[in-house]
């Protein structure tokens, strides 16, 4: 292709500039220059408010070493500007089809052929719609009309156009050809509205990209049908409060952070979801019915009330011990010496949950280790009689905070996934569950 035979806005001595500092601002050791990357993204930037997520995304791409060719729709131009996404790519921008030479009609062609596979984001209800129907009047609808790579849409509009019975039908077509999605989120829009229609954070966008040109399978999760549509699943977050009188208790920090988002990851694919939770400051997971509880005994109380389901994911960090006596009143301070807090074990739900009958197809225990990891998450798959253990090394800020390194044992072997944020494990886990339940039918 030569570059001159697209309008292109050459942004390359701002971009080699701009490169440089953004290199070396922001990015670390990641390689932004496309020279050193092997695997190349088409992203097609439609014009929506979530555009600027857009720019994130070229670096998150550029972050995991791959490369990103920019095509801004006239829309896209009203929100981002091409230098920005040359700066941010290292790579000449498109934006028009109809200023091309005498070699135009091979330059979007060329452009689609260069690249790995195509992205979509924001992909609009209209940008959605001229793709559904083959409509070829500007350069990106020209360049995904001719290409015969995968194209992934990240869709974002407000909730009513989501809704809207022509966008889902548009969906229904691109799905049935052979597009992927992700997305879109259900959240607080900048329209000021709430539910689904936020385009997918950029880093759930670069997982999905990763995963389609790793050839990964459980991207089937990315279809636009919900894959978990019918299933039942039953999720538990949190700590558990153990009484020692009325004021005090015994606890621990887990912050409840992985399994709302497992929660949510589940709804999000259609999963009918309770999550039955310990005390935690979170708001309760859009579209998933939530149970509060405190103690270990009133989560197992409630998830045997939840049953039965196809899918149990146990995910609190339920106190394994109880005070024996849990007292009426708040007792004086004793005269002499400290008071003794005799305690007596609490039932382990997940052991319960796994010899329940009916039993939930499938039961996943999370593991908190500090030490021999993989070892002692084998074993206590064994022993709880799990399906599925996503043991993680608790010994660091795991608990309470915004990451996690898993590794998920099943009878088949181990699967470790690298630290990400709760989100994207929860994505992950979520789509896992939706490959084992499509295997199973299929
Ligand atoms: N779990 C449970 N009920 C308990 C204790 C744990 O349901 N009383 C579940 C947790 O939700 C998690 C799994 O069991 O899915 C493992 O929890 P963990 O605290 O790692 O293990 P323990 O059973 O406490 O075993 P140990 O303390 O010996 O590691």
């Amino acid at each position: 292709m030569t570059s001159s035979s697209l309008n292109r806005v050459d942004v390359t001595e701002f971009a080699t500039r701009a490169h440089t500092a953004i290199t070396l601002c922001t990015l670390g050791q990641a390689h932004l220059s496309s020279y050193h990357m092997t695997q190349r993204v088409l992203l097609i930037v439609g014009g929506g408010i979530a555009a600027y997520k857009s720019l994130l995304l070229i670096r998150e791409l550029a972050r995991r070493g791959i490369a990103c060719q920019v095509i801004l729709t006239k829309g896209g131009t009203e929100f981002v500007t091409a230098l920005s996404a040359g700066a941010l790519s290292g790579e000449p921008v498109f934006t028009d089809l109809w200023e091309l030479d005498e070699q135009a009609e091979m330059g979007h062609i060329e452009l689609s052929r260069s690249a790995d596979m195509l992205v979509v984001a924001p992909a609009t209800a209209n940008l959605l719609s001229r793709a559904a129907h083959g409509v070829a009047d500007d350069l990106a609808t020209t360049t995904l009309l001719a290409t015969d790579k995968r194209v992934l849409y990240a869709p974002a509009m407000n909730v009513r156009m989501w809704g809207a019975a022509a966008t889902q039908r548009n969906i229904k077509t691109l799905a049935d050809d052979g597009a992927l999605f992700i997305g879109p989120d259900i959240g607080d829009m900048a329209c000021g509205e709430y539910g689904p229609g936020r385009m997918a954070e950029p880093d759930a966008i670069a997982d999905a990209v990763q995963g389609a040109l790793m050839g990964d399978m459980s991207l089937d999760g990315l279809r636009s049908d919900k894959p978990l549509t019918g299933r039942k699943a039953v999720v538990t977050a949190g700590p558990t409060r153990e009484a020692i009188d009325p004021v005090r208790y015994i606890s621990n920090h887990s912050s409840g952070r992985q399994g709302y988002a497992i929660a949510q990851a589940l709804a999000d694919q259609g999963a009918q979801v309770t999550l039955v939770s310990g005390p935690t400051a979170l708001p309760a997971p859009h579209g998933v019915a939530r149970i509060d509880i405190e103690s270990a005994r009133e989560m197992l109380a409630a998830v045997e009330g939840a049953l039965p389901a196809d899918i149990f994911v146990s995910v609190a960090a339920v106190a394994d011990w109880r005070p024996a006596v849990q007292y009426d009143k708040k007792g004086p301070k004793p005269k002499n010496g400290i008071p003794p807090l005799e305690m007596t074990e609490n039932p382990d739900i997940l052991a319960s949950i796994c010899k329940a009958k009916p039993r939930p197809k499938l039961c996943i225990g999370f593991a908190a280790q500090t030490h021999d990891v993989i070892k002692l998450a084998r074993a206590k798959r064994k022993r709880k009689g799990c399906d599925w253990i996503v043991a993680n090394d608790v010994s660091g800020d795991v608990m309470g905070g915004d990451n996690n390194a898993v590794t998920v044992v099943t009878q088949d072997g181990e699967e470790s996934w690298p630290r990400a944020d709760k989100r994207a494990i929860a994505r992950k886990l979520a789509q896992k569950i939706s490959h084992d339940f499509r295997k199973a039918i299929s």
